[in-house]
């Protein structure tokens, strides 16, 4: 599949932890020549400027202060974004799993948010881009051309991060269980905030990857897309 040449949608990808999201938003945007813009990694820097600065999770003003003066800067490559805080490259730093913790946890915060949300739309305007996250198709993107809500089995979503983490040579069977249990309190979180929790957008294709291997969804996520600029 190639890029259309008369118009570069606007594709949002959401969903839970583990469901596929990182793999398939990436893999799509280079078939397609767009880039790939992980929401979440923004909130992730921020949650280790908080960790850094010892702020307090809960402590919006502060955090929103930090939101503020940070320079976070997602810079797509082939093996997923690069990510700098104020200038320091934290790729790797921001997916450790503390940082993880925190970044479901500063990211309850409207006024956080909303901040957040108003980056993430100056960087995607003007389309030609794949968004993930989980309030893409919600909030950030409420008329993107196409959304995705990618879904999976809870046990199936934790299997694949323990896999992601073999993959980085974690000790696995020391952590698989906290993993998993991690994993379940950040969705409950993520599902559960007041402010833009964790849903599908009543327009979203809603893509179950349970049973299906990361070919047979990019497979039918492009199936989507043709369909989409067949008839724009
Ligand atoms: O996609 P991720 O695992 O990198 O996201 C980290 C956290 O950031 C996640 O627990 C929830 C939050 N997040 C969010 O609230 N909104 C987004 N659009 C993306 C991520």
């Amino acid at each position: 599949m190639t890029e259309s040449p008369s118009r570069k949608l606007i594709i949002a990808i959401d969903g839970p932890a583990g469901a596929g999201k990182s793999t398939i938003a990436s893999r799509l945007a280079r078939k397609l020549g767009y880039i790939n813009l992980e929401s979440g990694a923004m909130y992730r820097a921020l949650a280790l400027k908080a960790i850094e600065w010892d702020l307090s999770f809960d402590d919006e003003a502060a955090l929103l202060k930090a939101a503020e003066n940070a320079r976070i800067q997602l810079e797509p490559s082939m093996g997923g974004n690069r990510v700098l805080l104020d200038g320091r490259d934290v790729s790797s730093r921001i997916r450790e799993r503390d940082v993880t913790e925190a970044a479901s946890r500063v990211s309850v915060h409207p006024q956080v948010r909303a901040l957040m949300v108003a980056r993430q739309r100056e960087m995607g305007t003007g389309g030609g881009v794949v968004m993930e996250g989980r309030d893409i198709g919600t909030k950030v993107f409420p008329d993107a051309d196409l959304k995705i809500f990618l879904d999976a089995d809870p046990v199936i979503r934790e299997q694949r991060r323990l896999d992601q983490q073999k993959i980085r040579g974690g000790s696995v069977p020391d952590i698989a269980a906290d993993m998993a249990a991690e994993l379940r309190a950040r969705d409950q979180r993520d599902r559960t905030r007041a402010s833009s929790p964790l849903v599908a957008a009543s327009d979203a294709v809603i893509l179950d990857s349970t049973r299906l291997s990361e070919d047979d969804v990019l497979g039918r996520v492009e199936e989507l897309v043709r369909e989409k600029m067949e008839r724009s």
